[in-house]
């Protein structure tokens, strides 16, 4: 959207339910009554509702639930976090746009968000169901001064300021399950998927890739999904407009990562045990060394998930969980 248009829709967000005149528009921007009459009609193109009454001027109605840099920026309460940002309709992956970015240099809080992605990544290489216009697909550029065996830490940084974003603007209960998944009624509402570029001990930059159903409806959802995965709208009952939940998101994390980066893990772990919905859970471990089975105890003080086993007390720092103690493979 150009410049002028987002002016234009400015000053109809100020008056909120009242009139703006032709006159004053045309006033303030600099643009002819003629010129205005075109942005107004490009911009109901675009999906806003826009009333227009002779003598009074143009009232904005209703405003598309759509992912446009101007409607992010207008609300955005934010130092750094999303105030580069780039938004886009329909993209492979956010994170290979995100990465692309931050090589050329873009500077922490770099955010891109799509409407669509029609590659989405998941973890383990695994695909990211992402349709067009109900969803959240989001990629954060950080450039966090820490060595590189941190960096795990991020994803439970992140996962404690999503949860904290969507538990306020939504009044749902998101809870956080070891490592990267938010869910709700033990389905899947959100994804976090953590890439890092780095050499020796030092990180380069991280792409926080940030997946979030908003409004997918049941029928959207392929087959082998089903049952597993959920939305805040089939949660709700209701939809949910998604530039104020980004709002809320970049806000959140923004504040979890000062924390983390001022006081360290510690400014995390509290808060990440209170909101996670597996301590005291008996959980079976997919490790690198086989499954582990145990009741998870918390996090150790470098983000490592305790489970007490039959063995005693072990560290997990790499696994995918199940609730309930399983012998055959996930
Ligand atoms: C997972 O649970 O496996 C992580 C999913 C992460 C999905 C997000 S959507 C935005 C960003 N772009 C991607 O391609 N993936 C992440």
């Amino acid at each position: 959207m150009g410049g002028t248009r987002q002016q234009i829709l400015a000053l109809m967000m100020e008056k909120g339910d009242d009139f703006v005149s032709g006159e004053e528009i045309s006033r303030r921007i600099g643009l002819s009554r003629t010129a205005v009459w075109k942005h107004i009609q490009e911009l109901r193109r675009e999906g806003y509702q826009i009333e227009a009454r002779q003598k009074s001027g143009y009232r904005l109605v209703c405003k598309p639930d759509r992912i446009l840099q101007e409607e992010i920026a207008y609300g955005l309460r934010t130092r750094t976090f999303g105030q580069a940002l780039r938004t886009l309709k329909s993209v492979d992956s956010t994170q290979k746009i995100a990465h692309q970015w931050a090589r050329e240099g873009a500077p922490e809080g770099a955010a891109v968000i799509a409407e669509e992605q029609t590659a989405g990544r998941g973890r383990l290489g695994r695909f990211w169901h992402s349709p067009p216009d109900s969803g959240i697909w989001l990629s954060l550029i950080l450039r966090p001064p820490i060595p590189i065996a941190q960096a795990p830490q991020l994803t439970l940084m992140a996962s404690v300021g999503v949860t904290r974003a969507l538990n306020r603007e939504t009044g749902l209960r998101v809870r956080i399950k070891w490592p990267n998944d938010l869910l709700i009624r033990g389905k899947k509402v959100c994804g976090i998927l953590t890439e890092l570029r780095g050499e020796q001990d030092r990180v380069h930059y991280v792409v926080l890739g940030i997946g979030i159903n908003v409004n997918v409806a049941e029928a959207m959802w392929p087959a082998e999904l089903k049952g597993k995965v959920t939305s805040l709208s089939a949660e709700a009952g209701r939809t949910f407009r998604r530039v104020p939940l980004i709002a809320a998101i970049l806000e959140e994390l923004e504040q979890t990562y000062a924390a983390y980066l001022s006081r360290g893990f510690a400014a995390v772990r509290g808060a990440w045990e209170e909101l996670s919905g597996v301590i005291g859970h008996l959980v079976t471990a997919r490790t690198p060394e086989g499954l582990r089975s145990g009741v998870v105890r918390g996090l150790k003080e470098d983000g490592a998930l305790l489970l007490e086993t039959e063995e005693g007390l072990i560290s997990v720092y790499s696994a995918e969980i199940r609730e309930g103690c399983e012998i055959r493979s996930f």
